[in-house]
């Protein structure tokens, strides 16, 4: 019998090693460099815990899927549930019972939504989306914006909005149309040629947590509909009540024609994709019997994942997790924003619910100004490693930068954040930027370290 925490207590520390030699070097490589090699070893709620023990408050929350925080019992009741039920999971020539709960349970929350397809992953449900709206109108292009991210498999990876990620992985799908954000003149032109079958897009976008104007998202709406495309609503990052509300799109009144989720759907144990979408689209897909398999996937609908499903949402209501979202994102916001005026190179905070930007930008002052553009030379965006980095090391908060060469840093945490996870993260925030506005420092002496290391690796960037 193997029992897997004592499989994991006997080899955690040979992790690294074992990565470098059988999987990804590179990411051993960028955990050692900036020193965020500590052993893990257990996470409860928004915590996790290294090898000697120190706790730490998790921003990241795994991208978003630890919503309920890590290894909630009601999450760990559900899956030992299905295990002990010995339930007939992927009969494949039946229907599964707990997919038929998720899926009226989803839908009683979007309701002017009829079906549900569900996947084992985000980009998986971006991947059905496209094949639902080139089948349902009969078009083949797609239009998504500037700073997009849709996944990372072939559809998905067509309408993401970064070089980095699709650079040598070309060609890629023909006619997708790119537009910038917030535009909505660039995304009635690029409508206007009415070959496009869909528009996505994040209502608040991922990366660099960027926020949709006002009146954006329902005019694009207005203005999909007119032309006979499909709008689709990727929430699968805001989506679940990371925003303070069910979906983003509903601080806006907005009613897509296709809604994505995953992520926090999972409770963060079990891969799951969903695509929440309007009868007349579903059925254009699935329209004779002999359809009825035309497109899926092996795992989907999987007890585990359906379950996984069921009590996250349930734990949503329980714990009015979507209202601590909006609570503690209104604290925050108001805590970081009063910083402003003290930092110069603290330029904006942004965001809704617990999603949130902190973006800095180049100073005024002379003494500030050399040691920035230095690091900017070396690699665009290392400025916030000064800030996460110390963040992390000192104070015990792991955050990520919202995105390459981003000047943002960006709080996903896990939505059972409490108020005094919310000190915690504002004390460290101002220490650390605090650090970052003395020079010479402790900081600088760590950006010099690191800028040395960008050009080592990437000798070009110093000309740019
Ligand atoms: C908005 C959005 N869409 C799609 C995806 C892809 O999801 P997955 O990583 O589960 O494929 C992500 C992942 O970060 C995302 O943030």
């Amino acid at each position: 019998m193997i029992d897997a925490a004592s499989l994991f207590a006997a080899h955690e520390s040979e992790r690294y090693d074992l990565h470098r030699r059988h999987l990804n070097e590179q990411m051993v490589r960028m955990l050692r460099t900036i020193g965020y090699d500590v052993r893990f070893c257990r996470g409860e709620g928004a915590y996790l815990y290294d090898a000697s023990g120190t706790r730490y408050l998790d921003l990241l929350s795994g991208f978003g899927v630890f919503a309920l925080g890590r290894n909630h019992p009601a999450l760990r009741h559900a899956l030992i549930s299905v295990l002990g039920g010995e339930l007939p999971n992927l009969v494949q020539f039946d229907v599964s019972t707990l997919a038929g709960i998720l899926a009226e349970r989803l839908l009683a929350r979007v309701p002017y939504l009829d079906k549900v397809f569900f996947a084992n992953s985000g980009t998986e449900a971006v991947e059905a989306a496209i094949k639902f709206a080139r089948c349902a109108t009969g078009r083949g292009g797609l239009v998504y914006c500037e700073h997009a991210f849709h996944g990372l498999t072939y559809g998905a990876l067509s309408l993401n909005a970064d070089d980095v990620f699709r650079r040598g992985f070309e060609p890629l799908l023909p006619d997708c149309i790119r537009v910038p954000f917030n535009d909505l003149d660039a995304l009635e032109r690029a409508l206007r040629s009415r070959d496009v079958a869909a528009f996505i897009v994040e209502p608040i976008q991922g990366k660099g947590v960027n926020l949709p104007a006002d009146d954006y998202l329902q005019n694009a709406a207005a203005l999909c509909r007119r032309a006979g495309t499909l709008f689709v609503a990727d929430e699968i990052q805001t989506g679940l009540g990371r925003t303070g509300r069910f979906l983003a799109v509903e601080h806006w009144n907005v009613e897509p024609d296709m809604v994505l989720l995953a992520k926090a759907l999972s409770g963060g144990h079990v891969p799951v994709g969903a695509v929440l979408l309007r009868k007349p689209i579903f059925d254009k897909l699935f329209n004779r019997m002999d359809r009825a398999v035309v497109h899926g996937s092996t795992f989907a609908k999987n007890d585990l994942a359906m379950a996984a499903g069921i009590a996250t949402l349930d734990v949503l209501d329980a714990e009015r997790l979507i209202e601590n979202a909006a609570d503690r994102g209104e604290q925050l916001l108001r805590a970081l924003k009063q910083m402003m005026p003290r930092y110069e190179m603290l330029k904006e905070v942004r965001g809704k619910g617990l999603m949130i930007a902190v973006e800095f930008g180049p100073p005024q002052s002379l003494r500030l100004k050399a040691a920035w553009s230095l690091l900017e030379a070396a690699t665009k965006g290392l400025f916030c490693q000064l800030i996460t980095i110390p963040l992390f090391k000192e104070h015990k908060i792991l955050t990520q930068v919202a995105g390459h060469g981003s000047h943002a840093i960006k709080l996903l945490p896990p939505l059972v954040l409490s108020e005094a996870d919310c000190e915690w993260i504002v004390s460290a925030f101002e220490s650390a930027i605090a650090a970052s506005h003395r020079v010479p420092g402790a900081v600088w002496s760590l950006g010099k370290t690191l800028a040395e290391h960008a050009l080592r690796t990437n000798p070009k960037s110093s000309a740019a």
